[in-house]
This record gives C-alpha cells, structure tokens and sequence, in this order.
C-alpha cells in the first residue's frame, strides 16, 4: 500500500462532489490542495466554501484551468491530481490538465472527472449519449499519454437521486405516487456523497486501483426501482401508486424535453431503463469495487439514507 502522505490537488474542489473529496482528503490526513479560480474566493456567497477549506488545513491555491502558469504550478506541488470539474465545457477541456501533468512530469495518478456511470460501458441515448463521450476520449487521452490514472464510477449522487426516489425536478420524496421509468426491474446504486469521496481517497494512490475502474457499487446500495419503492412503502407505512412508463415512452419524453430535463431523463433512461450502473460484470482486468477493496469503509447503505428523510 502506497504511504499516507500522498500530495493532493483538487480542481474542482468548490464544486458539488469535490467539496466531499477535499473533506476526505484532508480529514485523512493527506495535504490537500484546492485549485481556486479568483472570482471564486472573492465571492462573497462561496465564502463558506473558503473558510470550510482553510479550518481543514487546505491549502488554497489561486488559480484556473485555463491558465497554464497556475495550473503548472499547482501540479507541480504535489503527487496525486483530482478533477471534480462538472460542465461539458471543463469536461471537454481537461486535456489542459493532461498537457499540464505531462510538462510537470511528476504526477504519479490522475483521476478524471468521472464519478457516475462507467463510460466505456453505456447504452445511452442523445443527450447523455455526448456527455458520456466526452469523459470517454479524456480516457483514451489520459491512456494514450500514459499517464497512471484511476476512473471512479460512483454512480448515482444520492443527493440527485435516492432523495427524491429519482423523480425529476421533485425536491423531496414521493409520498402519493411514482413515476418507474422502463419496467422497474433495472438495478441501479445510490451513494452517499461523503462515501463517495472516502473511497476516492482511499483509491487514488492504491497500487490496486492503478489504471483501473473503481467502482462504487455495494451491494446494499444496489436496487432496483420497484424494489426502492418497496422500501420507502414500508418506512412510510403507505401504498404508493406506481406510474410505469415503458421505454418507447421515455425515449419520446427526451426528444420532446429541452435542456436540461432531456439530459436529465436520458441519464436516467441509461441507470434505470437499460440498467448501464450493474449490467456487466466488474472483471479483475480493469476494475475493483470500492466495498470489497476496503471493507473497513462504514458506508451508509440506501436503507439508513432513507431512515433519514421519512
Ligand atoms: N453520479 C451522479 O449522480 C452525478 C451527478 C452530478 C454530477 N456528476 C459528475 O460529477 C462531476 C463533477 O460535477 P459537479 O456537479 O460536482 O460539478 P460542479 O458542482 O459544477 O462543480 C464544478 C467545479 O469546477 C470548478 N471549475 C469550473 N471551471 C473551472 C476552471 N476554469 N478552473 C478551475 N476550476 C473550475 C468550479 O469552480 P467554481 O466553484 O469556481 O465554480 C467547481 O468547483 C462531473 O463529472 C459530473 O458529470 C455525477
């Protein structure tokens, strides 16, 4: 096992998932850098964010991705570099931070933004179907360029997801009826935020996880939305009424729905229709799954979450 004192750097730190990573890092006690743009820290509303970083002993470094000079230096301050960066845009344009961390010479594992479905292994429709294409050609990027990487497939946010029992633009969860796209029985995994950077963490300087997929998908995460539903009757103590809606449906749902419901819905026609988190089988050839490689991890299992917002 590779030492403790890994160096860190997040890009994307600020961000809706990186914010979990940093905490992990820091809280594990790896010195743990944040890439910072300036208008960040001089936004008063991301204030918090700062001060979060700075009572956590990170260091805040300013700077941008799309500015060589800062994100040279960053790269070259540590060992192991983070990207949590969220739009198709950033997405695109993190091969700057390839050509970076090929000039800086020095870092021993990059880590994509990926954290959701295995990219390589979709069966998505337009809009999804791009999105995941272009976390797709930075792999093949990352690889071309040999540099020792680690993709971490985490699957679906339960912020975004098991807190709404996946009804789109619902904020809480459904108590009268839901909406089961495709026929209920595609398993799909849920995980907490805070588990999902653990596991980062714990699989970013891992001999075990070098160029591999880690994916997050344990076992008692792991449902399928008639099953979920099963669940929640039972913690509520109420019958929901189940609106099925078949998939030549769903299909006609996206093309007919604007920006961002149809990314929205095709993300969930690819987790919840076709079942794109669990249809194959993690081989040892290019992936580990988080809960076996480090069983000491007490992740929240979907069963607590939803204890939590009955
Ligand atoms: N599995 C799921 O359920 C799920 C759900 C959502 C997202 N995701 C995935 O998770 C990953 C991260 O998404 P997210 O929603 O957490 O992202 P996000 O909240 O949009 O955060 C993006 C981060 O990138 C930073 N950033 C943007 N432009 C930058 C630049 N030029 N230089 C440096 N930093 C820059 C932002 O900084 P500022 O704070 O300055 O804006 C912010 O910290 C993506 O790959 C996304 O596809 C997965």
């Amino acid at each position: 096992m590779a030492e403790k004192t890994s160096k860190v750097l997040v890009i994307g730190g600020t961000g809706y998932i990186g914010k979990f990573i940093v905490e992990a890092s820091a809280k594990s006690g790896h010195p743990t850098f944040a890439l910072v743009r300036e208008s960040t820290l001089s936004d008063p509303a991301k204030a918090e964010i700062d001060e979060g970083f700075k009572s956590l002993g990170v260091n805040v470094v300013q700077g941008d991705m799309y500015d060589p000079e800062s994100l040279l230096n960053a790269i070259t301050q540590v060992d192991v570099v983070i990207s949590a960066v969220g739009h198709h845009a950033q997405l695109e344009d993190q091969h700057k931070i390839v050509a970076a961390i090929k000039a800086a010479g020095n870092i021993k594992r990059f880590l994509p933004s990926e954290f959701g479905n295995d990219v390589d292994r979709v069966h998505a429709v337009e809009p999804a179907k791009t999105g995941f294409a272009i976390k797709a050609k930075i792999r093949r990027l990352v690889e071309a360029e040999g540099i020792p990487y680690t993709y971490v497939s985490s699957n679906s946010f339960a912020g975004y997801y098991l807190l709404t029992l996946s009804q789109p633009g619902a904020t809480a969860p459904p108590r009268d009826s839901v909406v089961v796209l495709g026929d209920g029985n595609a398993k799909a995994v849920f995980n907490k935020e805070d588990d999902i950077g653990t596991y980062t963490i714990k699989a970013m300087d891992d001999p075990r996880t070098l160029n591999k997929t880690l994916y997050i998908r344990p076992p008692a995460n792991t449902y399928s939305m008639d099953d979920l539903v099963s669940l929640w009757e039972r913690k509520i103590g109420k019958t929901l009424e189940r609106v099925y809606v078949p998939e030549e449906q769903v299909l006609k749902n996206i093309q007919d729905a604007v920006f961002p419901l149809n990314v929205i819905l095709a993300i969930c026609h690819s987790n919840f229709v076709k079942g794109d988190q669990t249809n194959f089988v993690i081989e040892p050839w290019f992936g580990v799954e988080a809960s076996e490689l480090y069983p000491d991890v007490k992740y929240t299992t979907v069963d607590q979450y939803l204890d939590k917002i009955v």
